[in-house]
């Protein structure tokens, strides 16, 4: 974590406080300032603290899945001075020779969707750190890192704004040997409370 991390992640944790909407015991509304209006101040301070976590892990790209993660992936990839690849949402099996592909489950959102990359954006001399901006169940990215090994890419850590630690994805991730910093990790969500983890982010 950065000198100034502890107050970067606060700032997070302040405006989820603020202007977060949690509609039940599971899903949080963040469309004020991630999902649908973004804060572009705090889209910044969010990308200089993945930069300094993973500055030393030699990161050639930075990818995410469309497109909330978008907006905190370009800001990374500015940081670190390297390019930001959208992984694309299709909807039917569309069979392309210079496509990797995989199908992804939302239990979120009970939907299936192909993930899709194109061949010549990623290779194995990448070393490719992933961004998003929620972490549930992984299923988004569980998939990512499929494309990333099929892609022979190495995959370096995965960077997410707000990781749902009462959901299981992040021990998926951590379980298959995968480096996942959480800036703000909640672990009890109510309509009228969110609670966060109170250990350092890791
Ligand atoms: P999953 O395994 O349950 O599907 O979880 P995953 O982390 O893959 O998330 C699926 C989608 O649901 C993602 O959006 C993710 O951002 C969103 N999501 C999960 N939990 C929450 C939540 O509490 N609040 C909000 N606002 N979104 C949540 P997506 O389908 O990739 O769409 P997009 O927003 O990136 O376009």
């Amino acid at each position: 974590m950065t000198k100034n991390g502890v107050k970067k992640l606060q700032l997070l944790k302040d405006k989820i406080l603020a202007e977060g909407n949690a509609i039940n015991e599971d899903i949080l509304k963040v469309d004020g300032f991630i999902n649908h209006q973004v804060d572009p101040e705090l889209m910044e301070e969010i990308a200089k603290e993945f930069a300094e976590h993973f500055k030393d892990k030699g990161i050639t790209k930075v990818v995410t899945i469309e497109s909330s993660g978008i907006a905190p992936a370009v800001f990374t990839a500015r940081e670190l001075g390297v390019p930001m690849v959208i992984f694309k949402k299709q909807p039917s099996k569309v069979l392309n020779d210079d496509l990797y592909q995989t199908v992804v489950t939302s239990f979120t959102k009970g939907t299936s969707y192909e993930l899709t990359l194109s061949k010549k954006f990623i290779d194995a001399s990448d070393h490719v750190l992933i961004i998003d901006d929620f972490l549930a169940n992984g299923e988004a990215a569980t998939g990512a890192i499929r494309l990333l090994r099929m892609a022979h890419a190495t995959v370096a850590g995965i960077g997410i704004l707000i990781e749902k630690s009462f959901q299981p994805g992040r021990a998926k991730l951590v379980e298959s040997g995968i480096e996942v910093y959480s800036l703000a990790r909640i672990n009890k969500l109510g309509t009228d409370f969110i609670s966060f983890i109170d250990d350092e982010p890791t």
